[in-house]
């Protein structure tokens, strides 16, 4: 089957209607292409695939197999996000895959930034494989390929980091619901299929999750200093009104130690790096430059909340000279 192009003409999707009418298409195209046979498709709760899944449950139903790998690297609340929406609410036949240990055994003393995107990588490849294995009669496998990764990849900018990678006896014809939308489009049909805002309007968050936020060997006390510092910095910038106006925003706890005093006592604990920025095109961004009682109340809350934590800093530095991740 010839993989799609977005028509030159084709007007940008912005209202209900037009996203109304993109998914009725949508949904006669994969009903004509997938007939009764099974499509497959790895559901991280991403923007890109969780519209990709809610086209495919619309047209095929139980048909669909979304396998959702916890790799223990997600934000908090997101595992239990996925299967409520997908599972409980929209009826998804679902496979929640708990890989937590396997990865963070693999992930045990590695430092380097590189290896360890590559360890996350290969290990998803592998469990994403295994669980298709057991599975009986699977034709396709459904992608959440948007055109941006298509124009991107075209101009050689980035690896698709959606294409393959599945073993030679894995190969399955693709379905790609989503691949002629740009990001904003994929949001406006998101939303007209019923999906929750918080997945819709979601900030980007890479592939290799917290891992990259981990800095250095990844321990399973600083992952969840990681986890619940991200989680209190989501929460105050939702109630502050900056979900949704921020760009991208997270924590980062690296791995070195200094002192700080609790309660009259003497602590030797992490800091807590608070990164926000804006950005257009993501090659060039700048910083958020914070309500300083914001900043009093995050750096309060966190120190006081978060587990081996005693202090907060701000990341001040635009891109370049650093990138937004710090691996
Ligand atoms: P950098 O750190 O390169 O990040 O300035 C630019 C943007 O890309 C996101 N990012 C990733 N997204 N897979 C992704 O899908 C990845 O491996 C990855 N690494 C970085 C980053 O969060 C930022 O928005």
């Amino acid at each position: 089957m010839a993989l799609l192009v977005r028509p030159d003409n084709m007007e940008r999707i912005s209202t209900p209607e037009q996203a109304k009418a993109y998914i009725e298409e949508q949904v006669r195209d994969i009903q004509e292409q997938v007939k009764d046979k099974k499509v497959l498709l790895a559901l991280s709760g991403g923007v890109d695939s969780s519209v990709c899944a809610a086209l495919l449950i619309k047209a095929i139903g139980q048909n669909l197999v979304c396998v959702h790998v916890n790799h223990g690297l997600l934000r908090k609340g997101e595992p239990e996000q996925v299967i409520k929406v997908f599972k409980e609410e929209l009826g998804a036949n679902l496979i929640y895959v708990d890989a937590v240990d396997r990865f963070l055994d693999k992930l045990a003393g590695v430092d380097d930034p590189e290896q360890k995107r590559h360890i996350i990588g290969a290990e998803f490849i592998d469990v994403f494989a295994e669980e298709a294995r057991k599975l009986d009669g699977i034709e396709f496998l459904g992608q959440g390929t948007i055109w941006p990764d298509i124009l991107e990849s075209e101009a050689g900018i980035k690896a698709h980091h959606n294409a393959g990678g599945l073993p030679e006896d894995l190969q399955f014809e693709l379905v790609e619901p989503v691949r002629i939308l740009f990001k904003d489009e994929v949001r406006v049909v998101g939303k007209e299929l019923g999906l929750p805002d918080s997945m819709v309007y979601r900030q980007p968050f890479p592939g290799p999750g917290l891992g990259v936020r981990c800095v250095g060997a990844i321990t399973r006390d600083r992952l969840e200093a990681v986890r619940e510092s991200d989680a209190i910095l989501r929460e105050e910038f939702a109630k502050a009104g900056l979900e949704g106006k921020v760009w991208q925003y997270f924590t980062v706890v690296p791995d070195f130690k200094s002192t700080g005093i609790t309660d009259g006592k003497r602590t030797f604990a992490w800091p807590c790096i608070i990164r926000a920025i804006n950005t257009t095109d993501v090659v060039e961004v700048t910083v958020e430059h914070l309500d300083p009682a914001l900043m009093d109340h995050l750096a309060m809350r966190i120190t006081t909340e978060v587990p081996g934590i005693n202090r907060v800093l701000y990341d001040f530095t635009p891109k370049p000279p650093a990138t937004v991740e710090y691996e």
